[in-house]
């Protein structure tokens, strides 16, 4: 109906308008320029990117977007419906993110819905990011955080590379790779897999090589499997991320590692599973029905057959084996 359209369209016009407020902020404001830009480019961001991607910085002021906001005449309901500005129990109305540098989100279809906030300071009390909160405009679960920008790269290329955080996204971009998302603000959901599948069948995982990014890269293949889309896993060395890696061998370098280390996602298990496990038998067990669980997920047979045959050449397991272990949990599902 009209009217939840008209409140809607204020809700992007007002989230539109702090996105350039906070880039403003950031390449004209004194205080934005020495910390919220010095910031990006110390981390080795370039200017193209800083502004393709409208990054800023929101002041450290209790109420400077709002002041500005409704100067220029947008409604204090608004910023409160966006979760821009929050009221407290005395009804005073606060800025949500100050002094931090601004990550706006843009739906696929290039407006802004919302935004990530990173703190400068490195104490650990204090919440590294900080999200927009869910609005009528912004639905977390169907949201990949730089989709807009990659979606015609991730068609053309026929995959889609997919990355835990904003920064990621930036660093991947800079190293001349376009076709990359990243699901922040939740960990991965069926419909943001069902989203990438308008665009390509084919998934890249690069997620921090840490032990919460490889725990998730495990959750995340099984769910892309489960979708019908085919998924590969580049995991990083020493506890890198996509972004602190580009920076610390170059985009040419980091080109050709995500080349040269893109495993299918039987070897990736496998390769992952087996280090834990050593030489026990009853573990490499437990490691085979754990990746036979996985091919399970393939909803076409003639995928998951040739997956199984590859995983009996892997851990030399006879196919027959396999595939009956593969109908054992297949019949349990139903
Ligand atoms: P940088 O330090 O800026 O490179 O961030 P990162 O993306 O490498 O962060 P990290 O690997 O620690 O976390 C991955 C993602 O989880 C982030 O991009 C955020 O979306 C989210 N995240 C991290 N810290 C917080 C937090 O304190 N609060 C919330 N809500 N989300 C967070
Ligand atoms: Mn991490
Ligand atoms: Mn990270
Ligand atoms: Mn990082
Ligand atoms: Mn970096």
């Amino acid at each position: 109906n009209i009217e939840a359209q008209n409140a809607r369209e204020s809700l992007y016009i007002v989230s539109e308008y702090a996105a350039t407020y906070f880039a403003n902020e950031m390449w004209t404001g004194e205080q934005g320029r020495a910390i919220g830009l010095s910031y990006f480019k110390e981390r080795g961001f370039r200017e193209d990117i800083v502004k393709k991607f409208q990054l800023g910085y929101s002041p450290d002021v209790w109420d400077a977007l709002i002041q500005s906001a409704v100067a220029a005449g947008h409604k204090e309901e608004y910023l409160e419906k966006t979760g821009l500005s929050i009221r407290n129990d005395k009804g005073k109305l606060y800025d949500r993110f100050r002094g931090r540098v601004m990550f706006p989100i843009h739906n696929f279809t290039g407006r802004v819905i919302g935004f990530g906030g990173r703190t400068l300071k490195t104490d650990k009390n204090v919440p590294k990011y900080v999200n927009s909160p869910e609005s009528d405009i912004y639905h977390k679960s169907n949201v990949l955080y730089g989709l807009f920008h990659a979606k015609k790269a991730i068609r053309d290329t026929d995959n889609c590379y997919l990355v835990e955080g904003y920064a990621d996204v930036l660093a991947v971009h800079q190293a001349g790779i376009e076709n990359v998302v990243a699901s922040s603000g939740t960990s991965l959901t069926t419909e943001q897999i069902r989203l990438i599948g308008r665009f390509s069948q084919n998934v890249t995982i690069l997620y921090d090589g840490d032990a919460a990014g490889i725990k998730a890269s495990l959750r995340g293949l099984d769910m892309i499997l489960e979708e019908g889309l085919n998924v590969k896993v580049v995991l990083f060395p020493d506890g890198h991320d996509p972004d602190s890696y580009m920076h610390h061998v170059g985009s040419g370098e980091f080109k050709k590692y995500i080349e040269n280390n893109r495993k299918d996602f039987i070897l990736y298990k496998a390769s992952i599973l087996l280090k834990e496990a050593g030489t026990d038998p009853i573990k490499r067990a437990g490691i085979i029905r754990d990746i036979v669980e996985s091919i399970a997920k393939i909803p076409d047979d003639i995928k998951a057959s040739i997956f199984i045959r590859e995983c009996s050449g892997l851990l030399q397991v006879e196919e027959r084996i396999l595939l009956s272990e593969l109908n054992k949990i297949r019949v349990a599902k139903f």
